[in-house]
C-alpha cells in the first residue's frame, strides 16, 4: 500500500495550494464580509484547471482524477470555504454532464464550466418541501411538442445566481412512480421562465450565494434532457456520491486551517507565565484535532481512490462525508475555545471557520442521510 500521491496528484495539489495561498487566503475574510467571491478568483481557478479537475481533457477539463480533485478542494477550502463550495459544485456538475451528457451537451457545457468566466455549475435538486427526500419533489416537466415545460420551485441552491447552466430535476412520471418518475434537465442561465431569488442570509459560507429558483413554465428543448427520461434520480444519486467526496474534502480543508491557526495561537498566547501550548489542556485539544483531521483525510482519500478505480464507493463516500463534516465542526469549535475571547471576535478567523464548517454536516446529504446510506449497506 502506497499512500503517497502520484506526480499528477502532487502537481494539482501544489497548484491549488500555491494559488489558494497567494490569491484567495488574503481575501477570505473580505469574501465573507462582502458576501461575494471576486470574479478574478473564479477565473484563476478556471485557468488552472481547478473547476474541472476530473473532467476529460478533450472536454476542457484537467483529466487528473478524483484523488487530485479531493486534494485540490482541501487546499482551496483551507484558504476559503465559500470559494471551495463554488469549485466543488462546478466540478460535480461538469462531471455529471461529461458522464451522462450527449456529445452536443458535453461540448456545449463542459468547456464553459471548466473556464468559469461565463458562469458556473449549479445543482437544483432540493425543494422547499423535499430536501433529504428528493423523491418527494413536486417540480414537474411536461412534454409539449418538441419541448419540455418545467414548473416548480427549488430551494437552497448553491451558486444559483451565478450559473452558466443548472441541472434541474423534475417529475416526468406519475407521482406514484416515486423516484422512477424523475428526469434531469440542463437549463442554461437566462432561460425564460427561470426566476432567481435573493441570496439567503446564512450563518456561514457567506461568499457563496444560496438562492431559491422558480421555474415558471420554463421551456427547454427536448434535447435538454440529461440521461434517460424517468431515470434522473440515479443521475442525482451518482453525482451526489462524488459530491460527498468534495464536501468531505472541503470540511478537511476548513479543519486544517482551524488547527494551523490554533497551533500558532497556542505558541504566541501566554497564560500563567508560559505559552498556552505548554498546558496539557491545550495540547490534548490540538492532538485530538490533528488525529481527527488525519482520520478524515484517510476516509476521504479512500473514497476518492475507489471512485477513480471505478469500484463501488457510495458507502465510503458517505462515511467520509459523515466523519469529516462532524470532525470539522468539533475541530473548529475547539479552535474557538483555544483562542478564548479572541475566538469569538471577527479579528481572528476561528469564528468564520466554525460558521463555515457547520453546513458541511447538512448539505449534499445531512449526517442523518449519510448514516442511513451506511446502515442500508451494512444491513443489505
Ligand atoms: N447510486 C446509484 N443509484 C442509486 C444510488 C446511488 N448512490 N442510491 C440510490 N440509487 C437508486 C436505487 O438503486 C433505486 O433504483 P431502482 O429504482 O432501480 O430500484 C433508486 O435510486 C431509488 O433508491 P432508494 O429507494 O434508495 O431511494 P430513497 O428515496 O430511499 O432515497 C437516499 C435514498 C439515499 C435517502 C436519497 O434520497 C438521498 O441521498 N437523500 C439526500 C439528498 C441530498 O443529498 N440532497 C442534497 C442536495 S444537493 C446539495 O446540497 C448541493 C449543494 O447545493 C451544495
Amino acid at each position: 500500500m502506497d499512500l503517497s500521491p502520484t506526480e499528477t496528484q502532487a502537481l494539482v495539489q501544489k497548484t491549488a495550494r500555491d494559488y489558494a495561498e497567494r490569491a484567495i487566503l488574503p481575501r477570505a475574510a473580505a469574501i465573507d464580509a462582502s458576501e461575494a467571491i471576486p470574479g478574478d478568483v473564479v477565473r484563476g481557478l478556471g485557468e488552472l484547471g481547478l473547476l474541472a479537475v476530473n473532467v476529460p481533457v478533450d472536454l476542457g477539463g484537467s483529466g487528473a482524477g478524483t484523488v487530485a480533485y479531493a486534494l485540490a478542494i482541501q487546499e482551496v477550502a483551507r484558504a476559503c470555504a465559500s470559494t471551495a463550495v463554488t469549485m466543488s459544485v462546478t466540478n460535480m456538475v461538469g462531471e455529471a454532464i461529461a458522464h451522462f451528457g450527449t456529445a452536443p451537451q458535453k461540448s456545449r457545457y463542459c468547456p464553459v464550466l471548466a473556464q468559469g468566466d461565463r458562469g458556473l455549475g449549479c445543482f437544483a435538486l432540493s425543494e422547499p418541501d423535499a430536501g433529504s427526500d428528493p423523491g418527494a419533489m413536486k417540480t414537474t416537466a411536461r412534454r409539449d411538442g418538441d419541448a419540455w415545460v418545467l414548473r416548480g420551485n427549488k430551494q437552497w441552491i448553491s451558486g444559483g445566481d451565478a450559473a452558466a447552466v443548472i441541472i434541474v430535476w423534475a417529475r416526468t412520471g406519475p407521482i406514484d412512480a416515486g423516484t422512477r418518475g424523475i428526469s434531469c434537465f440542463l437549463v442554461p442561465a437566462g432561460t425564460r421562465g427561470l426566476r432567481v431569488g435573493k441570496p439567503e442570509d446564512k450563518m456561514g459560507l457567506r461568499g457563496s450565494h444560496t438562492v431559491a429558483l422558480e421555474f415558471a413554465d420554463c421551456r427547454v428543448p427536448a434535447d435538454a434532457l440529461l440521461g434517460r427520461e424517468n431515470e434522473g434520480f440515479k443521475v442525482a444519486m451518482m453525482a451526489l456520491d462524488g459530491g460527498r467526496i468534495g464536501i468531505s474534502s472541503q470540511a478537511i480543508g476548513i479543519a486544517r486551517a482551524a488547527l494551523e491557526e490554533s497551533v500558532r495561537f497556542a505558541k504566541d498566547r501566554r497564560a500563567f507565565g508560559v505559552p498556552i501550548g505548554d498546558h496539557q489542556a491545550i495540547q490534548w485539544k490540538l492532538v485530538d484535532m490533528q488525529t481527527e483531521i488525519d482520520a478524515a483525510r484517510l476516509l476521504s482519500l479512500r473514497a476518492a481512490w475507489l471512485k477513480e478505480q471505478r469500484r463501488p464507493f457510495t458507502r465510503e463516500a458517505s462515511m467520509a462525508k459523515l466523519f469529516a463534516s462532524e470532525a470539522a465542526v468539533r475541530v473548529c469549535n475547539d479552535a474557538v475555545q483555544i483562542h478564548g475571547g479572541y475566538g469569538y471576535a471577527r479579528d481572528f478567523a476561528a469564528e468564520r471557520h466554525l460558521r463555515d464548517a457547520r453546513v458541511t454536516t447538512i448539505y449534499e446529504g445531512t449526517s442523518e442521510i449519510q448514516r442511513l446510506v451506511i446502515a442500508r449497506s451494512a444491513l443489505a
